[in-house]
């Protein structure tokens, strides 16, 4: 197996899940999501996993997630939106197809708000979502074949300007 048919990246919230699912459909392939595998592994929602143990350990986790998905799964795989943290991960990506659904600041402020389920936006929203952007765009630049815009879209028309893309 030479690995996903498509990797979906970018921030929470942009619509990995719902293009994914779409996307997944239009290619007649099966769809899995990192966030859902560890929820799976560890009985428990990722926020607890946040409160009980912490982020460094979450990432652990999910760098163990996403090693595993990216070796079992030959359809559409959406990432976790911090999963381009990590640089093995980044270089896990390399030669995949791999998109990257981008969204700008105030994009992703009306659409989260405050999200409890969301434990990296618990406070302030905009300034953690301005500073998350700004740490990260540049790694979703970094592995993505196609950037495709989320803003003022609806998924429908993403997923088909990611169908168009690739
Ligand atoms: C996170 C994104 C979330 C989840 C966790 C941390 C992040 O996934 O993994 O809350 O660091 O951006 P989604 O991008 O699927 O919401």
């Amino acid at each position: 197996m030479s690995g996903p048919l498509v990797v979906l990246v970018g921030p929470m919230g942009v619509g990995k899940s719902t293009v994914g699912q779409q996307l997944a459909e239009r290619l007649q392939v099966a769809y899995r999501d990192t966030d859902d595998d560890i929820v799976a592994e560890q009985g428990r929602a990722i926020a607890d996993i946040f409160v009980e143990e912490g982020e460094s350990a979450f990432r652990a986790l999910e760098k163990q997630a996403v090693r595993r998905a990216l070796a079992e799964h030959d359809g559409v795989l959406a990432l976790g939106g911090g999963s381009i943290l990590d640089a093995d991960t980044r270089a896990l990506l390399s030669g995949l197809r791999v998109v990257y659904l981008s969204m700008d600041v105030e994009e992703a402020v009306k659409r989260t708000g405050l999200n409890a389920a969301r434990p990296l936006l618990a406070v302030n929203p905009r300034k953690q979502w301005r500073e998350l952007m700004e740490a990260r765009r540049h790694l979703y630049e970094e592995v993505a074949t196609v950037v495709v815009p989320t803003d003022g879209r609806t998924p429908e028309e993403v997923t088909q300007a990611s169908l168009d893309a690739l």
